[in-house]
């Protein structure tokens, strides 16, 4: 099974029933939690508060939104005059997120938030656009496989998901370490490119003390469950600024590990990525006296 077939799994279940294991517990500015069915708060995957640093009227990117919980913060914090983006690949999320969106909608009185299906590493390219594109085609041998990538190319092209400078922030809570090693540098690139120039990335995620070895790497289930796929710290920190982002500036970090496996230390970060302003070099502030407002987890 691939890395991404072993996430869609695990978070196709965790949509439908609430994954102990995948929950941690991350304190969220309680006045924005009343208007968010119960059902979306349980189901909570973060491990971090990327949303405690959006401002009135910003347009706002959440990578792999699960359940919408950032979202519908977030749609609090920007208001009516902002509007929020939640990307995921999974269909049970997807669901989840959708239906909840019409009941926060009804108890804040507005409207600003969106949810499509797509991969992170991918944000042009709309799933269901091209599902809808391809439906009744016969994919068949590699001509039907190629037919099916020049679909995609052109969706890309002609009708992109998230186009090019349109967002003010990026947010994202405990994601980035899901996806494949092998698609990881778009993954930072597709993020820089959306972002408008002067726009950040706020990103709450896991890190490790050190590199994590490909027996780790190897199991699905450390994998999907946020700690294979954590990036070493200093190498993630260096991501952003290896596709363009200006400065790098840590908001918080965990002192005490969320996990320990083979020694490696894996614990959440949350860091914002400046785009297209800054000292065009990447600031590493830690915080090691304290945790910063929230408990260790995943
Ligand atoms: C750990 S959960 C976090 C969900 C949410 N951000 C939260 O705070 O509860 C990971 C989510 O990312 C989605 N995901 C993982 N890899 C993805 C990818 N490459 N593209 C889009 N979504 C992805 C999963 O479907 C799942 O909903």
């Amino acid at each position: 099974m691939s890395i991404e077939a072993a996430v869609q799994e695990r978070y196709a279940n965790a949509a439908q029933q609430k994954e102990e294991s995948l929950c941690c517990a991350v304190e969220y500015d309680a006045r924005y939690l009343e208007a968010i069915p119960d059902e979306i708060i349980e189901r909570d995957y973060g491990c971090g508060d990327p949303s405690r640093h959006l401002r009135p009227g910003e347009t706002v990117l959440d990578l792999g939104s699960g359940t919408g919980k950032i979202c519908f913060i977030a749609s609090q914090v920007v208001g009516p005059k902002g509007k929020i983006i939640g990307v995921d690949m999974t269909d049970g999320m997807l669901a989840l997120a959708r239906r909840a969106a019409e009941e926060v909608s009804s108890r804040i009185g507005y409207t600003n938030v969106q949810f499509r299906k797509g991969r992170i590493q991918d944000l042009a390219l709309d799933l269901e656009e091209l599902d809808a594109e391809l439906k009744g085609n016969v994919i068949d041998g590699l001509e039907g496989y190629l037919s099916a990538e020049q679909a995609a190319a052109r969706l890309r092209s002609s009708s992109p998901m998230i186009h090019d400078e349109t967002i003010d922030v990026a947010v994202s809570n405990c994601v980035l370490n899901l996806v494949d090693p092998a698609d990881k540098q778009r993954m930072f690139a597709e993020l820089f490119r959306v972002l408008k120039t002067g726009g950040r990335a706020v990103i709450s995620d896991i890190v490790s003390s050190d590199n994590v070895p490909t027996s780790l790497q190897g199991d699905p289930n450390l994998w999907s469950g946020c700690v294979s796929g954590a990036m070493r710290e200093d190498k993630f920190i260096r991501a952003f600024a290896d596709v363009g982002f200006e400065s790098v500036r840590i908001l918080a970090r965990d002192v005490e590990p969320w996990r320990t496996v083979k020694g490696i230390e894996f614990r959440s970060l949350t860091l914002e990525a400046m785009k297209g302003r800054g000292q065009n070099s990447v600031v590493k502030s830690f915080m090691p006296k304290r945790n910063v407002g929230r408990n260790s987890c995943c």
